[in-house]
């Protein structure tokens, strides 16, 4: 029988390239949601923050995808708090009551962007959030680590770099934790896939680029993902389209979300 992944903001960027992906692969039976319902794109209407409706959809589901997000993230009293700090609650609860396996949250490289771009900052390293964005973030990832300890709900967070759909990435920064739409696919496939002794884990998610601010050759033994682009391929499109790329690494690996 095929696993069912549910999976939250399937009408974004990150959310509908893994959707139409994810059905491609066809080795699963896949519930797409959002806010709105998109019945052209097979998407029903499922907002985070409704309680009941995230219990009664994730019945039967054995891996979640939480992407779901509203945006504004410096609002943090109007929008990351009641929404996305209250929507990601609202998932792992429903998780717990019926017994989903696994849930895969898309978190963010800004859970650690005070560290400065020459230091190699690993997942277990401790949070430097440069953001209210990443400050949520890093509360949502320790969200899943008390449902994995308290309720043995598998948790992954990939913490992605950049994924600008089908536009090239604009920056030097940009180019450095860029991740591909099959790569990104790829990752998540291996996030569902990855062995049951898993019950917690937080990992980069960025193609091999040139430049890479992390080391994230182990996943390939850890849960089998192996990127196969780099973000130099795009290099000559990116210019033509933005002209010479802006470096606004400064010295820190959040770039200007640390001057927000
Ligand atoms: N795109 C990137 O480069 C990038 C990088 C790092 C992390 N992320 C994370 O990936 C996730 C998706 O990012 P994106 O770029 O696709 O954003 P996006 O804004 O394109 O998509 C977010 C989706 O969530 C939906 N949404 C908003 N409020 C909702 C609610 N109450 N209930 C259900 N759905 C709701 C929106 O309608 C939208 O379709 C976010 O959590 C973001 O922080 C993205």
């Amino acid at each position: 029988m095929k696993k069912k992944v549910l999976i939250t903001g399937a009408s974004g960027t990150v959310g509908w390239s893994l959707t139409h992906r994810l059905r491609e692969a066809g080795q699963y039976e896949i519930i797409a949601t959002d806010l709105e319902e998109d019945e052209a794109r097979g998407i029903q209407a499922l907002d985070m923050t409704d309680a009941a409706a995230v219990r009664e959809a994730v019945r039967q589901v054995d891996t979640l995808l939480h992407i779901g997000w509203a945006e504004d993230n410096e609002d943090f009293l109007g929008k990351v708090l009641p929404i996305n700090v209250t929507g990601a609650y609202h998932i792992y609860e429903a998780a717990r009551e019926c017994g989903v396996r696994r849930v895969v949250f898309a978190s963010s490289n800004h859970a650690t962007g005070y560290y400065s771009t020459d230091e190699q900052v690993e997942p277990e390293d401790p949070y430097r959030p440069d953001s209210f964005y990443g400050l949520s973030k890093c509360y949502i990832e320790l969200l899943g680590r008390l449902y994995a300890d308290k309720h043995g709900i598998s948790s992954i967070n990939v913490r992605i770099g950049n994924y600008p759909g089908d536009r090239p990435p604009d920056s030097q920064r940009a180019m450095k934790i860029w991740i591909s739409e099959r790569d990104l696919a790829a990752l998540f496939i291996c996030c569902i896939e990855a062995d049951a002794s898993i019950d917690f884990l937080s990992l980069y998610g960025t193609s091999a680029n040139a430049g890479n601010y992390y080391d994230i050759g182990y996943l390939k033994d850890l849960i089998g993902y192996e990127p196969q682009d780099d973000a130099e391929q795009l290099r000559h499109q990116a210019e033509q389209q933005y002209g010479e790329l802006k470096d606004d690494e400064l010295p820190l690996q959040g770039g200007g979300f640390t001057r927000r």
